[in-house]
């Protein structure tokens, strides 16, 4: 079999700044697109400095897509990243979305596209393995527990919010069923902005603050006892790096949209 084509969208990002070299190092990838306005014209080699690979960054998906790809790796910003995957899509390109702010109204839609057009789409709000654990522990912990809340930390300059990792968490959650609520949150004396964002039927709490990187914690509650499983990344892109690229070969024998790092692990 022959390389796995890649187009990454966001390549001179803080995720895609990580996985540009990673991709040019490995024996299975050929990065065959770049995307990113700033460094349009630019040659990828000259600006990571590794040597042999001749694409230049273009300023639009639909440039890149034109040399050829089987997966668009997508890590851009939450206004891009819904029209690049419907984009690719289009043109029979595999997606893996790392790219946060879609919501769940965006993934119907993505997957309705993908599984016409027959192609693989993954999305993960956050594609570190101790991310995908405390996810996968939290839905087990959904099964035991009466009640559950999101907290969901993140830097001060966060645009979207909830995290895609929070929201990811609160969309799996929900398959575990409704949280018991004892005083529904329309009947909050005081101010009910304090109770949070409902999100799948779940409390989610945002917090912006110099400081934290991302972090999401799932707090349940049964009588007299509770459980906290909480995840929080360090200021490196590393930890998504692997996942990403776990998740752009396993991608290719996708049809429509699946979700969660987890998936991809044999947990
Ligand atoms: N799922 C996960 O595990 C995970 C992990 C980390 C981050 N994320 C998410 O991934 C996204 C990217 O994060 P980041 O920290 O790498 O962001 P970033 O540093 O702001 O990088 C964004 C990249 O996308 C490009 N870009 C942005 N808008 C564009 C547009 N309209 N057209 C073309 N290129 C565009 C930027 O270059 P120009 O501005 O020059 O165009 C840059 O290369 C965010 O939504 C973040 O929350 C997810």
């Amino acid at each position: 079999m022959g390389k796995i084509r890649i187009c990454v969208a966001g390549a001179t990002g803080w995720v895609g700044r990580a996985l540009v070299p990673a991709i040019l190092k490995s024996e299975d990838f050929v990065l065959t697109g770049a995307v990113a306005r700033r460094a349009a014209g630019r040659k990828i080699c000259d600006i990571t400095g590794i040597p042999g690979n001749e694409t230049t960054v273009t300023a639009s998906l639909k440039e890149a897509l034109a040399s050829g790809a089987d997966v668009l790796i997508d890590y851009t910003s939450p206004s891009a990243v819904r029209t690049n995957v419907l984009k690719a899509i289009e043109n029979g390109v595999n997606v893996v979305i790392g790219t946060s702010g879609l919501t769940d109204m965006d993934y119907g839609e993505i997957d309705r596209s993908a599984s016409i057009k027959g192609v693989g789409v993954f999305a993960a709000g956050n594609f570190s393995i101790s991310a995908a654990l405390a996810l996968h522990f939290s839905e087990i912990a959904a099964r035991y527990m009466k009640s559950w809340e999101i907290l969901d930390f993140a830097s001060e300059n966060k645009v979207d919010s909830p995290s895609g990792t929070a929201l990811e968490m609160a969309h799996r959650l929900s398959g575990a069923g409704k949280p018991n609520l004892e005083v529904p949150v329309d009947h909050t004396a005081g101010y009910r902005e304090s109770r949070g964002a409902t999100i799948n039927g779940i409390q989610v709490h945002s917090i912006r603050l110099p400081g934290h990187v991302l972090g999401v914690r799932a707090e349940f509650g049964s009588p007299d006892e509770r459980l906290s499983i909480s995840f929080d990344a360090g200021a490196g892109p590393e930890p998504y790096i692997e996942g990403t690229l776990l998740a752009a070969r396993k991608v290719m024998q996708m049809k429509g949209l699946k979700r969660g790092m987890d998936l991809l692990l044999d947990l």
